[in-house]
């Protein structure tokens, strides 16, 4: 790619994919990479400026991240962040310590100077601007050449810049919402002071990415595993788009999608669609539905399930023989993460990660892998993918498999996929489905007595979860308006023959998960 490019060097902050995405809101190309880049690479990539993370490391303890001082003498602007401003204070002459106290938060901070990089900030009668701190060392002096930009109470330096040799840095964080003018500042940063044009647009990523697809893969064949979510069914269309038939797309309807699921993904990307590939879906519900009987526990239905979609994908791999590429549909925030330690497994999750093992192909080709969640969907617009599909809330691999507690049955599938269309149906009438992170009916392997007409009723419970959630890592119950739950509720014991009886899940991930199972 040939775009004007900033570089985010990272060295362990926990914020490093959030600089990405603001420089990207500032419409202008990013990618991070891990402090251990040699110089020479960063030299040939040629990025119109480089940002250092911050990182939770003292820079004088000599086991902590460090890089060539001759980074600096590149010509190219530096912007170093916190732990980064500090590696730049130390690694050009100037001190940094413990500071005596901690800060932590919103921090008012006074701008002393308005350079290239305070440009607008602060604008008021104190030039003071409320910043998000998170650090114990500091800079007690910076080095020769620099002016201080800024100070607070506690820190003496809490921005400086050399600005002939266009270095700047912060002790806070720009990136974060919480310092009110951040973006102000890294817009300045990537625009004034490195000089980029801002000219990165989803349509010249789509244009790009087609063109070298094509020329990448030539006359070759290319093999996609599409599951109808969001990143697979952009990726598949961007193939489709670069080489047309020469991509085939396999769909593996395991009988535990939503309702109409499996249709909606027959209707546009099948023979009566409007892209240009070969559509395979394989009906498999029967055979998952025959391993899946009488097992209960979580971690075993989910390994069930996971491993027939790699032998059914195997199977109609085989029908089509030898591939030269396999697609997945890596993004960023895989690619970055991928680098960092494991944390302990809650749940297996089934992905596509096992079927290299089972696919005779010769590379791996990653479309999306440098787009971030929203560029997807931005990219899926832009290819002119229906709104519905593109905002499909996430959906697990499992699918209904890990909604319904307990053994699954054909019978409990139509339940659980009744309800969840009521309820769906009910949300989006109501325009509430924006705000909320995720939400759909599960079934708990509960049954109750209840009365419907004269006649006693010895039914299922429905379970109704909504969560706000921006990461998925964490998320809290919605406050759902009492009237749809009334009307969803309704509906749902009304039309759902098997359920008796509606319950909402008000608890939090930690301590529950977004799913049950
Ligand atoms: P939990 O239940 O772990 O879910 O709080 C967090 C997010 O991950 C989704 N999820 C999965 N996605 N394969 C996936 O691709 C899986 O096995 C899987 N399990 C959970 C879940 O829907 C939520 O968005």
């Amino acid at each position: 790619m040939n775009h004007e490019m900033i570089l985010v060097l990272d060295f362990g902050g926990q914020y490093n994919q959030l600089i990405a995405r603001r420089v990207r809101e500032c419409n202008v190309y990013c990618e991070v990479h891990p402090y251990t880049m040699a110089l020479e690479q960063i030299r040939a990539m040629a990025p119109k400026g480089i940002i250092f993370t911050g990182g939770p490391n003292s820079v004088y303890d000599p086991a902590s991240p460090h890089y060539d001082p001759a980074i600096f003498d590149l010509g190219i602007p530096i912007l170093g962040i916190c732990y980064g401003s500090q590696l730049m204070a130390y690694s050009l002459g100037g001190t940094v310590e413990t500071a005596p106290v901690s800060e932590y938060g919103h921090t008012e901070v006074t701008v002393d100077k308005r350079d290239a990089l305070f440009e607008g900030v602060a604008e008021n009668k104190n030039s003071s601007t409320v910043c998000w701190m998170s650090h114990t060392d500091y800079i007690a002096k910076a080095p020769e050449g620099f002016i201080i930009t800024a100070h607070t109470p506690v820190c003496p330096v809490a921005a400086m810049a050399c600005e002939a040799r266009k270095l700047y840095a912060t002790q806070f964080h720009p990136e974060v919402m919480h310092t009110e003018e951040g973006f102000r500042m890294l817009q300045n940063f990537v625009r004034r002071i490195c000089g980029c044009a801002g000219d990165w647009r989803m349509s010249s990523f789509v244009d790009t990415t087609i063109r070298e697809l094509r020329e990448r893969i030539g006359n070759g064949r290319v093999l996609c595993a599409l599951s109808g979510g969001v990143d697979s069914s952009v990726a598949a269309v961007l193939l489709s788009k670069a080489i047309g038939k020469q991509l085939t797309c396999v769909f593996v309807d395991h009988g535990l999608l939503r309702k109409n699921e499996g249709d909606e993904v027959e209707e546009v990307f099948g023979p009566n669609g409007a892209y240009e590939l070969n559509f395979v879906r394989v009906n498999a519900a029967e055979r998952y539905y025959a391993k899946l009987a009488g097992v209960t526990d979580p971690e075993t239905k989910r390994k069930i399930i996971g491993e027939e979609f790699i032998r059914v994908f195997e199977e109609e791999a085989k029908k089509i023989g030898a591939v030269d590429y396999l697609v997945q549909g890596t993004i960023y925030p895989d690619v970055i993460e991928s680098g960092l330690g494991k944390s302990a497994v809650i749940k297996s999750h089934h992905n596509v990660g096992g079927l290299p093992s089972v696919v005779d192909f010769k590379e791996i080709i990653e479309p999306l892998r440098m787009l971030f969640k929203d560029e997807v969907r931005k990219a899926g617009l832009e290819l002119g993918i229906p709104a519905r599909l593109v905002y499909r809330q996430p959906f697990p691999g499992p699918g209904l498999g890990v909604r319904i507690i307990g053994e699954i049955t054909p019978e409990k599938v139509r339940m659980v996929q009744e309800a969840d269309y009521i309820y769906r149906e009910e949300v989006e009438k109501a325009g509430i489905g924006k705000e909320l992170g995720q939400y759909f009916a599960a079934l708990t392997n509960m049954r109750s007595v209840g009365v419907m007409g004269d006649f006693r009723t010895y039914d299922y419970a429905i379970a109704l979860r909504a969560v706000y959630t921006s990461d998925f890592m964490t998320a809290e119950a919605a406050r759902l308006s009492w009237d749809v739950l009334m009307k969803v509720t309704n509906r749902i014991v009304n039309e759902v023959k098997g359920v008796n009886r509606v319950l909402y899940d008000c608890t939090g991930k930690p301590p529950g998960t977004i799913e049950f199972e």
